[in-house]
């Protein structure tokens, strides 16, 4: 499958193919320099096909995990980048999950005041969610995603068969999002997780997620309306991740328990439930609501003790609805 994202800034094609990382080369044709990204964590044997295109390329890899996503870490890329002669004609070729994509991508977009990128997702997250859209960023004393750029990738390639080495805790961790724009945005994509054999619809679960991430950035790149039905579950989600530290639970488990949290109708709930468990996700968090809430009030700009959240009441129809501040407390117990 191949998509055209048309952004203000930049247009680019999103290349959907099994296997495709075996052509990155071709595929890519780009003149001038690549300078390669990824982490420790993608296993070897996927940095090697990159790496065995483009032998005289160097490829910076770094730890893996959220904490390399700082300042040090950037610094550390950055003179890598200078060292190795990076031109503003040449271009960061990211290979790995949202970090490396996030990291990858912000140096590509201040180093000489902005640099060609491409990105080559190798986690369900990254493919269904990150590589597209254009943010990047890295983290601040612990918060998330404080300092970014919107940073248009020149290409993205995303490659399933890359999933196969994932974690099933991560490969799930992913799929949370996907279950996300099923209920948000796609009925049928809904469906596929009703499914006992779902993993094997991998490739139209990422291509329906991609169509839909593609028109969302469209029409909202700046995430002024439409972009924020993406946001269902995330509000109470965040603040679940907050309350525990940002280590014991991953972002998309976070994101299936708000979900559950902040909705009402019930047999929708259960049905939700079901499909969690079927991927051995959390259903519900357990935490002190009173922190949550006060964690959730810092995180989101409460306006005159209201609030403005994503809902579902009808497979496939998001809506954003403006509620009290106390109602949305009450979810939490
Ligand atoms: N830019 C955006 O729009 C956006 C959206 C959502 C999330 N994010 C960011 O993405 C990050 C999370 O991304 P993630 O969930 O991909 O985590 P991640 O990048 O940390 O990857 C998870 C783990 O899997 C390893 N890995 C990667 N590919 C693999 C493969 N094919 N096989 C085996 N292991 C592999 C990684 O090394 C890492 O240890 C967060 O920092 C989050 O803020 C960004
Ligand atoms: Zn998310």
């Amino acid at each position: 499958m191949k998509i055209t994202v048309h952004t203000k800034t930049k247009e680019y094609p999103v290349i959907q193919e099994r296997g495709i990382l075996k052509r990155a080369e071709e595929v890519i044709g780009r003149s001038g320099h690549v300078f390669l990204v990824s982490d420790d964590g993608v296993p070897e044997q996927w940095r090697k096909i990159l790496q065995e295109q483009y032998p005289e390329a160097h490829m910076h890899v770094f730890a893996n995990g959220e904490q390399s996503k700082n300042f040090d870490t950037l610094k550390t890329l950055l003179e890598d980048m200078l060292e190795h002669h990076v031109s503003r004609a040449d271009t960061v070729i990211a290979l790995g999950g949202g970090v490396v994509g996030d990291l990858a991508g912000f140096a590509a977009a201040s180093y000489m005041r902005g640099i060609a990128y491409v990105n080559i997702p190798t986690t369900t997250l990254s493919q269904i969610d990150s590589s597209i859209g254009g943010k990047t960023a890295i983290d601040l004393n612990g918060h998330k995603n404080c300092v970014g750029a919107f940073w248009q990738p020149d290409m993205v390639l995303v490659d399933t068969e890359v999933l196969d080495t994932l974690s099933p805790r991560h490969y799930s961790n992913g799929l949370a999002e996907a279950i996300k724009e099923g209920l948000t945005f796609d009925e049928e994509l809904f469906a596929v997780f009703e499914k006992d054999d779902y993993r094997e619809h991998i490739d139209e679960i990422i291509s329906r997620c991609l169509n839909i991430k593609k028109n969302v950035v469209e029409h909202d790149e700046r995430e002024a309306g439409e972009r924020k039905l993406l946001n269902f579950g995330h509000t109470i989600g965040h603040a679940y991740e907050s309350s525990h530290g940002l280590n014991e639970y991953l972002h998309g488990e976070c994101v299936g328990m708000g979900m559950m949290a902040i909705m009402n109708n019930e047999e929708l709930k259960s049905r939700l439930a079901a499909v969690l468990q079927r991927l051995h996700l959390p259903v519900s968090c357990e935490s002190d609501p009173e922190e949550v809430f006060r964690l959730l009030l810092n995180d989101k700009k409460a306006d005159h003790g209201r609030i403005t959240i994503v809902q579902v009441d009808e497979i496939g129809k998001g809506y954003l609805q403006d509620i009290s501040t106390e109602d949305l407390r009450e979810k939490l117990i």
